[in-house]
């Protein structure tokens, strides 16, 4: 008589819809496609997902380090994860034929998945470099940041401190500086890092809405020297990716907060996307819109820090419809030539032809030529998703032109943190 049949089990990767701010990365990240979401959740499919780890340090919350032992007959489905306000608990039956421990909710090591191979351009997370776009490590030199202090099930009220139109009032882009004080409460940023949004009321379901995720646009000693409070840009969104007319449930909300508006705040989120903390660093940044708010961060911290001998040179490519709807326009061209080198790009002005910042970029290929070939550079993109393949090829011919092979350089820019994208 024959035994009973083995029990495969499966070491099932998920995601904690609690937790999880539906950023997007995940599946950007993914060199296999095995992350999907629907309007509730991001979920991962088991049958695709190799382990490859490429997704877990970008996550900026941590909600994708989550694995479940479970039969691989009984992998939980897309669909079912779709529905999930929770991670469900450890089951008990997987376990004990893996003899993992089988507490309620036990999440195991991600890392110890990971078998490590002798790939040379691995980073120290075994991630192979190949895989993914950009970076999945910070700089070398990057500030420990805080993550997660404050969650969905315990957010933090911040009171508004300031809210105003950046763009031209005749404009269709209704671009807002957003400023929050935490008061005593400590809220630890660094620059690059970004908080999540509760908005208040739920959806047509009835669900509380998702926390929306949105860049920190001010320095980690506040957006006013020495006060614990942040700004944020945030663009007023009155259509969908199709034209149609949605009004954003989040950005509605802060744009039209007013002076003395509690808001409730989880985060902050992010430890890769973060600027080097050694002095002469040189960065180059790449925005359009408000994708520029973690390249104002970085900006006025450097601003700052130069006072007190911050010698890295600045170099930053800003795309925007026209001069109108470029957030913080007037106090960026006012900022000294010889502490940053900017270069816009508008794409609807009349009478101009269209220009994108790949285009500036090309424009200024021998000085971005100049910041690639030095290995103290940290390059940031941030803005459009569009823009990141543009990007990332008006690098390489940049390169090229230059005398630079672009393949072992991308590969050194992913290894050694200095290679961040962030699109949306
Ligand atoms: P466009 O005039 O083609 O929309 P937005 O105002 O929508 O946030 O966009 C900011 C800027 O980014 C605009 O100038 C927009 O140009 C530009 N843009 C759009 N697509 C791309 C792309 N693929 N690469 C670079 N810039 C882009």
């Amino acid at each position: 008589m024959n035994g009973p049949a083995p029990m495969e089990v499966l070491r099932q990767h998920l995601i904690d819809p609690e937790i999880c701010i539906r950023c997007n990365t995940c599946e950007e990240t993914c060199p296999v496609d095995a992350i999907t979401h629907d309007s509730n959740n991001y979920v991962v499919k088991a049958e695709v997902c190799n382990g490859c780890m490429a997704c877990i340090s970008p996550c900026p919350t941590g909600s994708i380090d989550n694995w479940r032992t479970v039969l691989k007959s009984r992998a939980y489905s897309v669909e079912e994860q779709f529905t999930w306000d929770e991670l469900p608990a450890q089951n008990t039956t997987a376990s004990a034929a893996l003899d993992y421990p089988a507490q309620a909710g036990a999440d195991t090591n991600a890392t110890d998945a990971t078998d490590a191979t002798d790939n040379p351009d691995e980073n120290p997370e075994g991630i192979d470099v190949d895989t993914v776009r950009g970076s999945t490590l910070p700089p070398w030199s990057a500030v420990k940041p805080y993550v997660n202090l404050y969650t969905h099930k315990q957010p933090l009220a911040a009171t508004v401190v300031g809210n105003y139109r950046l763009t031209g009032e005749s404009t269709a882009s209704d671009i807002h500086h957003v400023m929050l004080d935490f008061g005593t409460t400590p809220f630890p940023v660094v620059e690059g890092q970004s908080i999540g949004i509760l908005p208040p009321g739920t959806s047509k379901d009835g669900k509380t809405h998702h926390a929306r995720q949105y860049s920190i646009a001010s320095p980690r000693d506040g957006e006013r020297e020495g006060y614990n409070n942040l700004s944020l840009t945030v663009k007023r969104v009155t259509q969908d990716h199709r034209g149609n007319v949605a009004d954003g449930v989040c950005s509605n909300y802060l744009c039209d907060l007013k002076k003395g508006d509690k808001v409730n705040v989880i985060g902050p989120f992010g430890s890769t996307f973060l600027m080097p903390n050694h002095p002469n660093s040189h960065l180059l940044m790449i925005c359009t819109g408000t994708g520029s708010a973690p390249m104002r961060a970085m900006t006025e911290y450097r601003r700052r820090r130069r006072l007190k001998g911050a010698t890295g040179k600045l170099m930053l490519f800003f795309g925007a419809r026209t001069k109108e709807e470029l957030p913080y326009f007037g106090p960026l061209v006012n900022l000294p030539k010889d502490f940053i080198d900017t270069t816009l790009a508008f794409s609807r002005t009349a009478g101009q032809p269209k220009r994108y910042v790949q285009d500036a970029m090309r424009e200024r290929a021998t000085d971005v030529g100049q910041m690639l070939r030095d290995d103290n550079t940290f390059i940031y993109v941030c803005g459009l998703k569009g823009m990141e393949d543009g990007v990332l090829q008006a690098l390489r011919d940049i390169a090229v032109q230059n005398g630079i092979e672009w393949d072992p350089l991308w590969r050194a820019l992913k290894r050694e943190g200095r290679l961040h994208l962030e699109t949306y």
